[in-house]
Formats: C-alpha cells, sequence, structure tokens
C-alpha cells in the first residue's frame, strides 16, 4: 500500500470516531500543520520520477481535499451543535406575562413651572437659574435693600453662617444681579426656582417657588410692565378678558413699586378668575431702582426696565383648586396621584418648552 494510502486510511477511520474540538484541531494540524504527514508528502512531489510525479501529486489533491473537508464538517458540526445547546439554554419565554410598572406623576409646582416658562418665551424672553445658596450681597445689598430693612431680620431669613454672608435666598430676585452682572443689556429673562423664609401654616411654607422677571432696555416703560402682565395672567388662567388692578407698594429695588391683584369671584364654590368684585394679590412689581442698574454697571441714564415677582405655587393652587400650600412638600403619594400630571397625557392647553 502506498503511504498516501496508509495516511488516508489511518485518518479516515480516526475520524470515524467521536471527537472533540480539541482533538479535530490537532488531527488537523497533524496533518497540514508545518511538518504535517500531508505537508510533507507536498514538499517530496519535487524528489518523485517524473513518469510517476503527475499522479502522485493528483493522488495527494485528492487525499488532502478529502481529510481537509471531512474534518472541516465535523468541527463545524461541533460548533453548530453547541450554539444550538446555547440557544436552548438562553431562550426567551415570551409567554410570561410583562412585570407591571408604576407610571410616575408630574407635580403641579413643575408643571406649572413649565406652563409659565413657555408662555413667558413666547414674548421674547429667556429662562435664567440661580443657587438656592445665596451671599447676602446678591439677595440684600446689590438689591438696594437697607441694612435696617426687615427682610434681613434672623427671623425671616435662614442665614448660614453667624457673620450672615450666606444663606437660602428668600426670593429669586438675586438672579437679576446674577444676570446683569455677567452680560451687557439689553436683558429680558424670567427666573423660576426655590426660595426660602421662615414662616409657615397653611398658606405659608418655609420653602416656596417664585418667578422672578426681568426686562431692561433702551425706552423701557411701565406700559410694558402692564402690557406683559396682562398678556401672562390671561394666557396662564386662559382666560379671554382679565380684571387686573396695580396698587402702589414699596420694595427697595423698585421705583415706582407695586403689588397687582386680579379680580376674581366664587361661583358654585368654585373660584372664577377675570370676574367679580373680589381681589386676589399674585405678584409684586415695579421699574428697575437706577441704584440696583448702578451696582450691576448699567447705566441707569441710558437703559431702564421692570421686574416682578410672582409667588408660584399660589398660582398653582388658583389654577388647579389645591386649597392646602403645604400638601405641595408633604411627598404624599396619594396626593401627588390625584394633582401630579400624566407626562405622557400633555394637557390640552400646554404648549411644552421646546415649541
Ligand atoms: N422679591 C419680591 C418678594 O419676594 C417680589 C418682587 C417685587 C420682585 C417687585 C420683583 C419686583 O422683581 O420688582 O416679595
Amino acid at each position: 500500500m502506498s503511504d498516501l494510502k496508509k495516511i488516508r486510511d489511518e485518518f479516515i477511520s480516526k475520524l470515524k470516531g467521536k471527537l472533540d474540538l480539541a482533538e479535530l484541531n490537532q488531527i488537523k494540524s497533524d496533518l497540514f500543520g508545518k511538518n504535517g504527514l500531508v505537508s510533507s508528502q507536498f514538499k517530496k512531489i519535487g524528489t518523485i520520477d517524473v513518469s510517476e510525479r503527475k499522479k502522485f501529486a493528483s493522488d495527494l489533491n485528492i487525499i488532502k481535499d478529502e481529510l481537509h473537508d471531512l474534518i472541516n464538517f465535523k468541527i463545524n458540526e461541533i460548533e453548530k451543535a453547541n450554539i444550538n445547546e446555547k440557544l436552548e439554554k438562553e431562550k426567551i419565554d415570551v409567554t410570561l406575562p410583562e412585570r407591571s410598572f408604576v407610571r410616575g406623576k408630574i407635580h403641579p409646582v413643575s408643571q406649572t413651572i413649565d406652563e409659565i416658562s413657555s408662555i413667558f418665551s413666547e414674548i421674547g424672553f429667556s429662562v435664567e437659574e440661580g443657587p438656592d445658596v445665596e451671599n447676602e450681597y446678591n439677595n440684600f445689598t446689590a438689591l438696594n435693600t437697607p441694612d435696617n430693612h426687615p427682610a434681613r431680620d434672623m427671623h425671616d431669613t435662614f442665614y448660614l453662617d453667624e457673620k450672615k454672608e450666606r444663606l437660602l435666598r428668600t426670593h429669586t430676585s438675586p438672579v437679576q444681579i446674577r444676570t446683569m452682572l455677567k452680560d451687557k443689556p439689553p436683558f429680558k429673562i424670567i427666573a423660576p426656582g426655590r426660595t426660602y423664609r421662615s414662616d409657615s401654616d397653611q398658606t405659608h411654607s418655609p420653602m416656596f417657588h417664585q418667578v422672578e422677571g426681568l426686562h431692561i432696555d433702551k425706552n423701557i416703560n411701565m406700559g410694558h410692565l402692564k402690557g406683559c402682565l396682562n398678556y401672562f395672567i390671561k394666557e396662564f388662567f386662559e382666560v379671554k378678558k382679565i380684571k387686573m388692578r396695580f396698587r402702589p407698594s414699596h420694595f427697595p429695588f423698585t421705583e415706582p413699586s407695586a403689588e397687582v391683584d386680579i379680580g376674581y369671584e366664587i361661583k358654585d364654590g368654585k373660584i372664577i378668575i377675570g370676574e367679580g368684585d373680589q381681589w386676589l394679590e399674585i405678584l409684586g412689581c415695579g421699574m428697575v431702582h437706577p441704584n440696583v442698574l448702578k451696582n450691576v454697571k448699567v447705566d441707569p441714564t441710558k437703559f431702564q426696565g421692570y421686574a416682578f415677582g410672582i409667588g408660584i405655587d399660589r398660582l398653582a393652587m388658583l389654577k388647579y383648586g389645591i386649597n392646602d400650600l403645604r400638601a405641595f412638600f408633604d411627598c404624599d403619594y396619594r396626593w401627588l396621584n390625584h394633582f401630579g400630571f400624566d407626562p405622557l397625557d400633555v394637557p390640552t392647553n400646554y404648549r411644552g418648552l421646546s415649541r
């Protein structure tokens, strides 16, 4: 029997047995590796007598293909079986019932802030933010608030150090200062956020929310302030007409200053905004005091404007019929479920911030 035939028969019978991947790879290298049995036969071709060379080469190629194909077939078979076994083990049971999940609700205060921001953004206001922990300068001094002003009292303000240099901001007005210090006029911004005062009863909470407004440009007057607030209140309460009155007031950072009331009446136990003879105070406002502008290096002979501060929680309570302010901050899941907003079920009047 020729060498070739011997090699062939020996390995064909070996390959009939049950072999694992490692054994098959070993056989592959025994035959076709650098010094493998078949590879060595190829090296021999040149030494064979010319008369037999052609036949030898042809037989060798046939045997090489036969063994090679058989080994690859067996390797393939094992790999396929491995994959099938893995798939079988990792099979997903699509008949399993889905896991139940609870969809969260948007807090009425967040919803109200979104609505306010989108209403003001439609008339050119952008949204600014400031930190809850403020310094005394931004919260009081830069806003023209004298040292003996009652708002600075320990009973009203949460100070964070003995020197009274750092505090929890008592209003969003310091964002006016921050905005004007970092940029050049004109300014047209609102700044919603958390504010803090030492106060707690059914209508006051130590933490509450305000939105500040500031519009500074050349030739801005009180008419602009009135127009802006009138537009906002109508849009917010979704009414065509609104009764609004400006009551003279005092804030250190505005001159003149006013508080704004809106007309309302109670009909069948429900509050109707914009009609009736009753008045409800909803915000403070005025023309920005020249001293404030000087403090932020804005020339009050060239630029002027208005500012306002609105209590957000109050607006949310009015619009959504919530009567106890403290519930806003109780984190009662049942309350939130009732008064909160479904994040996927957008109310019809909601414009969305991105519009
Ligand atoms: N900061 C005032 C407060 O908390 C509200 C306010 C009044 C803000 C008049 C203003 C303003 O910007 O011009 O009571």
